[in-house]
């Protein structure tokens, strides 16, 4: 039996070895009565007497090797127990792999769209959620007896009947044209309230941007230009727009604008309802009685608006059937953005 070879598998049979009990078998193969060393031992008469000793002196080596080696072995290993009964650690064990998380579609519609705003040269401004009911409806031009500020469409604050949930961005236009003078490009995202029943289209919450735009000698043409590269930018440069005259208390002229359905590319579809147009914003230009409000010389500035919702433009962007997938924290739905 060639010596070296034996040494080569002894020393792999040890290389894998991690328990006590392992390394006790690997003694009994090799080191037991009827293990490899005895049995080389044994051979040993039969060789030619002058191999002998030679032989003999290898198998010696070679097993006091292997006596050294256990004893280590075992202190190792012994010590390693110690460690992991005192405290309950495993620093052989793996670890956990954290997830990598993603941002939440709606958040990624609102940087989308600010940032292509604030390359326009909009800032971004917020406003907070509990609003008066002055800077949500009266600041606006919205009358006292306008549906809107009924109570089934409006979250009033109990015990302070002059507080709300507001129910949309644009009373944030109020804050901050009376705190600054014109010129002014500001966008708004945020959540808004209102008490609707909940279905695939409507929630008591969600999410909207607001932009408008004062200085002297705006136009309407301003609104269509800015409005047509928002558009480009988020639904693709083929897309066209429209606008449909409409009515806004806070805008005269206003309108909504529709952009050609991003599915059926305007030749009639079940999601545009066969119209083959998909409304995606409100707009206008600023009301006068808004800058009498606010403090403006409603002769000298004139300026624009538009407000829109961001789970809608969200659903149409992505396809999404149901507003209620984006706040049900089902990762198999946001684990796609
Ligand atoms: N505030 C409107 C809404 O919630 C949306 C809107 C329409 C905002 C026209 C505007 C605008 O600034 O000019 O339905």
């Amino acid at each position: 039996m060639d010596i070296n070879l034996v040494q080569e598998k002894i020393e792999n049979d040890l290389a894998g070895i991690a328990s006590l009990q392992a390394l006790e078998e690997v003694r009994v193969k090799y080191l037991g009565r009827k293990g490899l060393i005895a049995e080389l031992t044994g051979s040993i008469p039969a060789l030619p007497v002058e191999q002998r000793v030679a032989f003999g002196k290898e198998v010696n080596a070679l097993k006091n090797k292997l006596l050294n080696f256990i004893g280590e072995k075992g202190k190792a290993l012994k010590a390693k127990g110690g460690i992991l009964k005192k405290n309950n650690l495993d620093i052989g064990m793996p670890g956990i792999a954290r997830e990598l998380g993603s941002i939440h579609p709606i958040t990624r519609i609102i940087d989308e769209i600010c940032t292509i705003f604030n390359r326009m040269g909009f800032s971004v401004v917020q406003g907070p959620e509990v609003e008066t009911e002055y800077n949500n409806f009266t600041g606006l031009n919205i009358p006292l007896e306008h549906p809107s500020r009924d109570a089934f469409d409006t979250f009033y604050l109990k015990n302070y009947s002059k507080l709300l949930l507001r129910s949309h961005t644009s009373p944030v236009q109020v804050r901050a044209m009376k705190a600054h003078k014109p010129p002014l490009a500001i966008i708004v995202p945020g959540r808004v309230y209102r008490p609707d029943a909940v279905d695939a289209s409507h929630l008591f919450m969600f999410h909207q941007i607001e932009g408008f735009l004062v200085d002297t000698n705006i136009r309407f043409s301003d609104l269509k230009g800015i409005l047509g590269l928002f558009a480009k930018n988020v639904f693709g440069q083929d897309i066209k727009m429209r606008f449909r005259p409409h009515f806004f208390p806070f805008t005269e002229p206003s309108a909504e604008v529709d952009i050609s359905c991003i599915i059926c590319k305007g030749k009639g579809c079940s999601v545009c309802g066969r119209k083959g147009w998909l409304e995606i914003l409100g707009c206008g230009m600023i009301h006068p009685n808004v800058f009498k409000q606010v403090g403006y010389d409603a002769k000298k500035y004139t300026g624009f608006a538009f407000g829109m919702g961001i789970e809608r433009i969200a659903m149409l962007k992505y396809g999404i059937n149901d507003i209620r997938l984006f706040f049900e924290n089902d990762l198999r739905f946001l684990k796609q953005f």
